[in-house]
């Protein structure tokens, strides 16, 4: 018996070590979802600057595959709607993980030792139609095509409805798949995921965002992904001496197809973007971690002056105002707050801070030029976070930002959190959710008259969540 205790504990050691540091090549650390093949994977649908009718998609395989293609058709209900398909050429984008090449200098990068390099692929689907299901499929080497995904353009009016979450950044697999799998259970019609930062701890790990693509899997291949750059995005890469900066992923633009905005440098390309999804709604995404913040408020000011839409909302990762102890940026607040307030930005989605909180600036007419009804806003912001990664909520709420006139609204700690947010003509409605599609907090804002209102708020289905009321939280390192 003794001796079976023994043998057990031996092998419980050997697990725990060969899952210590996995996604190496080395032994049977990486999982068969990690490695690249001549089969499609990693297949994610991103908006193009015209969402009704383009859309990209980025898709990874292994270094074989030099040159590929991918094809479209309308999806209908005929069974061989496949016979009208069109067939589009990719362009394929080589990445080796283990030693990435930046400005002429290869590095290595001993969080992917041992790995092969792959092959990134696009396409972006042009001239189609608003407001309609499209079939698309990716092929890897000849005859190794992934499944046909449907997906369907913006539309040009109408409701409009998205899905929002904070930072990822650990536990991707184990612990953040089932609360992004239950946000798409809840609004499977939603028509773009933003990822507000920190999709991953570490910016250049391939494991990590091989976990991020199994999480979602099929998901990412119907409804497209916004994502938004973090801090966790940026990281220094290589082997000291020879380490660069704290640089942008490498895997980032080789697996995202994103808008280039000429007008920025190149350093902001693909993080730093704008969304007009329809006549109602235009996204726009900055990328706080960027040092660059002068030239974002810059072009963010530009592209906010040159709006007609209903309602405009920003993302960003760091939050204008903090609710994680000790994290507040002075900083960063007086370059972009005067450019949100001065466009009387509708909503700030952020992350960064490990914590909940949502609340208004704008319950002052005489300062913001409001007409004195209740309920006035002028900029709704909210802070949240999807992963298990949980932080302690600053001691005085938002009380030090008495001088900006800020509200809180509602808070919580230690749980994670998606949002569903909906415009629809002179209305936009919001409702952060916890995993068990309990309704944690909502509101409905309304532009009516010239005047912005908040006309139903902060109800819930639960009482207010601190690390005082719910479960034990020793943490994220231990985390399997
Ligand atoms: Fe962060």
């Amino acid at each position: 018996m003794r001796f079976v205790l023994i043998l057990s504990s031996i092998f419980a050691i050997f697990l725990n070590s060969a899952h210590a540091d996995p996604g190496h090549r080395h032994g049977d650390t990486m999982p068969p979802w990690q490695e690249a093949t001549g089969w499609p994977d990693r297949i994610v649908v991103t908006l193009a600057d015209t969402p009704q009718n383009r859309f990209s998609v980025t898709w990874r395989t292994d270094e074989s595959v030099t040159e590929t293609i991918a094809q479209i058709a309308v999806a209908t209900e005929d069974a061989r709607f496949d016979l009208a398909a069109t067939t589009v050429s990719a362009r394929t984008e080589p990445l080796n993980p283990a030693m990435p090449e930046l400005q002429g200098t290869v590095y290595q990068e001993p969080m992917n030792a041992g790995l092969p390099a792959a092959h990134f692929h696009s396409v972006t689907f042009s001239d189609l139609q608003p407001d309609t299901v499209y079939a698309y499929r990716v092929r890897g080497v000849r005859g190794a095509w992934s499944e046909w995904f449907q997906t369907r353009t913006a539309a040009e009016t109408g409701p409009v409805k998205f899905i929002y979450v904070g930072d990822a950044q650990n536990g991707v697999m184990s612990h953040w798949a089932r609360l992004i799998r239950a946000s798409y259970a809840a609004v499977p019609d939603a028509d773009f995921i933003l990822h507000a930062g920190d999709l991953v701890n570490r910016a250049s790990r391939d494991f990590e965002w091989a976990e991020w693509f199994k999480a979602v899997s099929h998901i990412h291949g119907m409804v497209p992904a916004l994502p938004v750059a973090g801090n966790h995005e940026y990281a220094r890469l290589g082997l000291s001496p020879n380490q660069t900066d704290r640089v942008l992923s490498i895997f980032w633009r080789p697996q995202f197809t994103l808008p280039i905005e000429d007008s920025l440098p190149p350093d902001l390309h693909e993080v730093v973007y704008d969304m007009r999804y329809s006549e109602d709604l235009h996204v726009f995404i900055l990328s706080t971690q960027n040092s660059n913040i002068q030239a974002q408020a810059k072009w963010l000011d530009t592209q906010l002056s040159n709006s007609t839409a209903t309602w405009k909302v920003v993302s960003m990762h760091h939050p204008i105002f903090s609710s994680g102890r000790g994290r507040d940026s002075e900083a960063l607040r007086s370059v972009l707050l005067p450019v949100l307030e001065r466009h009387s930005v509708d909503l700030v989605l952020q992350g960064h801070d490990h914590t909940y909180a949502r609340g208004a600036i704008g319950q002052t007419p005489e300062r913001l030029g409001w007409r004195d009804t209740g309920g006035h806003v002028q900029t709704m912001f909210v802070n949240s976070v999807s992963g298990p990664k949980q932080y302690e909520f600053q001691d005085s709420g938002w009380d030090m930002y008495e001088g900006y006139d800020v509200e809180l609204a509602r808070r919580a700690e230690n749980t994670p959190f998606y949002q569903i947010i909906t415009v629809d003509g002179d209305t936009l409605n919001y409702e952060a959710r916890t995993v068990l599609d309990q309704l944690y907090d909502d509101f409905e804002m309304r532009k009516t008259g010239g005047i912005k209102q908040i006309t139903r708020g902060a109800t819930s289905t639960m009482s207010e969540r601190s690390y005082q009321n719910t479960g034990e939280y020793p943490g994220v390192n231990d985390l399997k």
